[in-house]
């Protein structure tokens, strides 16, 4: 059996640790041949391939990054792209295509499954926005190095008395920002789940004010100010309605100092969040997803995608993930308001 891996959409810690485990695994168990694309779907769209064996991802378990490349396309959304996927399948004479990619990539990978080609998905995302799976890879590495970011934060915020605005990554979704900021013992967590009042946050930064003398807020970049706010949410979005990085966390940041007349200050963390060496935690997860899609490559459980259930690695359908995204839920945004 002839295997094809890609990996799309912005890279995260742990995607080489399961490109390794797909390449060992498919050629010790499945006596396969792997065969990687550059760049994401734009590789297989322009039959750029190369094999990969054992040799070729030994080592590569810590690194950051993909040794593949990545990038943000889709080949649905290009003119010609299904066909020239399908030309690429049939040239490279592939039995099966494993995409590692965010929801975007996975949604792509669903439509190239129904236009025929056989496709399995791997989940990996710092925003943790895919539905049916309780953590994508990256994930847990983006609120490490979050939750780090809070505490180092804290120095500054009492040293100098000030209030500390941290915006975090997360696309529509405030997993990273309310994980790191309960982790990090931030006093003030903004999420896209729950719109927020800027008179209410001055009012409790002023409030904890009496008795300390600095606060952390930790925002997430898609984080919306209630109805009647005197800025527009639309202001922070770029063309296709996604977060421009530090944006919200500059409106936020000159409202908190506005409201409280206390000196703010912006840390926008950025791509610091998706970068460098994954956790113990995302290298198993990345390890066990690449070894169950590679079995569920040789099973033929085509048009499903890994996902982690409480203890156990499941295969689900596309069809649970497709158009749907993973919000925060009501408890941890509970948790994250009620300390
Ligand atoms: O989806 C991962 C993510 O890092 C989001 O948190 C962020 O909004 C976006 O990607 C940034 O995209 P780009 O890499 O295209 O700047």
């Amino acid at each position: 059996m002839r295997v094809g891996i890609l990996t799309g959409g912005g890279d995260c810690p742990g995607l080489n640790a399961a490109i390794r485990a797909v390449v060992k695994r498919g050629t010790a168990e499945h006596g396969m041949s792997i065969v990687g694309f550059r760049n994401g779907w734009e590789g297989v769209i322009n039959g750029d391939a190369v094999p990969l064996t054992r040799d070729d991802v030994s080592g590569i378990l810590v690194h950051g990054g993909t040794m593949l490349g990545t990038a943000r396309c889709h080949p649905h959304k290009v003119e010609g792209g299904l066909d020239a996927v399908h030309q690429t399948f049939e040239d490279e004479k592939l039995d099966a295509l494993i995409c590692i990619g965010g929801d975007g990539t996975l949604k792509a990978a669903s439509k190239v499954h129904k236009s025929g080609v056989p496709v399995i998905g791997i989940p990996k995302t710092i925003d943790n926005d895919v539905v049916g799976t309780d953590s994508s890879i990256g994930f847990d590495t983006a609120v490490s190095i979050a939750t780090e970011a809070i505490d180092r934060l804290h120095s500054t915020a009492e040293s100098h008395n000030r209030v500390m605005v941290v915006e975090l990554m997360g696309r529509h979704c405030g997993w990273i920002a309310v994980t790191a900021g309960i982790a990090g013992g931030a006093d003030i967590i903004l999420a896209p789940e729950s719109p927020f009042d800027i008179e209410a946050i001055g009012k409790k930064i002023r409030h904890r004010h009496r008795y300390k003398n600095f606060s952390i807020v930790a925002v997430a970049e898609g984080a919306i100010p209630a109805e009647g706010s005197d800025w527009d949410a639309d202001d922070t979005l770029d063309s296709k309605g996604n977060p421009i990085a530090g944006q919200v966390g500059a409106q936020v940041t000159r409202a908190i100092e506005r409201v409280t007349g206390f000196p703010t200050r912006l840390t926008t963390l950025g791509y610091v969040q998706r970068g460098g060496v994954p956790t113990a935690a995302d290298r198993l997860l990345a390890t066990r997803f690449g070894v169950a899609a590679i079995d569920a490559a040789a099973g033929k459980e085509f048009g499903t995608f890994t996902a982690l259930r409480g203890e156990r690695i499941e295969m689900l359908e596309f069809s649970e993930m497709a158009g749907k995204t993973k919000y925060v839920p009501e408890e941890l945004l509970r948790t994250a308001w009620g300390l």
